[in-house]
């Protein structure tokens, strides 16, 4: 009998597609992606791809943010409700209402935020690049930074710059506690503990490196071996264990699960290759104004007015 991802890598041949996954999909979606990656990776690799048929396993705001940098590729979300929790937290009308109160403010927002917010923002940032592009903003403008205050609160204290931060916050992230971190750390003492910015400020106190998941990746690929506590969505580790043989990892706690990366399976990639859906459809005024800010990212900043 073809295997799935026999079935799915011949599909996707004839369709001239390529796959792309977020490094927290489940071990087999990753290992049928022709890449991994982060956020930024992963917006990088959508932007640059020659082919028309992207599959995005991950969660939807990663396969809009494809969409709004490759407009006339199709992009398919396998699993349509997979959405992030976080990214609605906030909506346009918020926003607006914040803008309102601090005219003249930079709103900064974080890439695991809605089409209509990413519209409304002058520049995107992910884990990976936040702390940068937020430094190098003019020092004499407020920032108005949404949807996550964790990830906030890390930048703020990286940079020295105070924001204006929504209450947001990923879910999964907020239930990694210090606790956890100093449990682990007991049951294996002298681990590395290597934290995702999304992880609450009393959690990150207790790491020694704050990374997005691609900087995870890089940082114990550096090291090559030893243990590391992982305080992120525990899917990252098949990845950590395939590329690092040698070293231990040790997920922080078993809570670190996000349902909706969860969602996509085998069966949903070969069904959107063989039906051609759920495919992401934006309206184009829309997909317009969401591109600037995160065309501005990929140029690293906001140009000098
Ligand atoms: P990265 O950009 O670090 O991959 O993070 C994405 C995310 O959703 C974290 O929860
Ligand atoms: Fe969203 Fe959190 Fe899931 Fe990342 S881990 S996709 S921020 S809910």
């Amino acid at each position: 009998m073809v295997s799935l991802a026999k079935k799915i890598q011949g599909l996707k041949e004839r369709r001239d597609a390529v796959i792309l996954a977020h490094n927290y999909q489940n071990p087999e979606i990753q290992d049928i992606a022709d890449f991994v990656g982060d956020s930024l990776e992963l917006a990088v690799k959508a932007a640059e791809e020659e082919n028309g048929l992207l599959v995005f396993c991950g969660v939807r705001f990663m396969a809009e943010t494809a969409k709004i940098l490759s407009p006339r590729k199709r992009v398919l979300l396998p699993v349509a409700r997979a959405g992030c929790p976080m990214a609605d937290m906030i909506g346009p009308e918020e926003l607006r209402a914040l803008q309102e109160r601090h005219p003249g403010a930079v709103t900064v927002c974080y890439v695991n935020s809605t089409v209509q917010v990413k519209a409304k923002s002058d520049i995107t940032v992910t884990s990976a690049n936040a702390v940068r592009i937020i430094s190098a903003l003019p020092r004499d403008r407020e920032i108005i930074f949404v949807p996550d205050r964790n990830l906030g609160a890390w930048v703020e204290k990286e940079t020295g710059r105070r924001m204006i931060l929504h209450p947001g916050c990923c879910p999964v992230h907020q239930g990694m506690g210090p606790d956890d971190i100093r449990a682990r750390l007991r049951e294996n003492p002298g681990a590395v503990v290597i934290a995702h910015p999304e992880c609450p400020p009393e959690t990150l106190a207790l790491a020694d490196r704050v990374l997005s998941t691609g900087g995870m990746c890089d940082f114990v690929r550096s090291a090559g071996e030893g243990t590391f506590i992982v305080a992120t969505e525990m899917g990252i580790i098949h990845r950590l264990a395939r590329e690092n043989p040698r070293a231990k990892f040790v997920p922080v706690t078993s809570r670190a699960v996000c349902a909706d990366m969860k969602l996509t399976a085998l069966e949903d990639v070969l069904a959107a290759l063989e039906n051609l859906e759920p495919e992401i459809i934006l309206d184009e005024d829309l997909r317009h104004r969401a591109e600037l800010p995160i065309r501005r990212m990929l140029a690293g900043g906001i140009p000098a007015a």
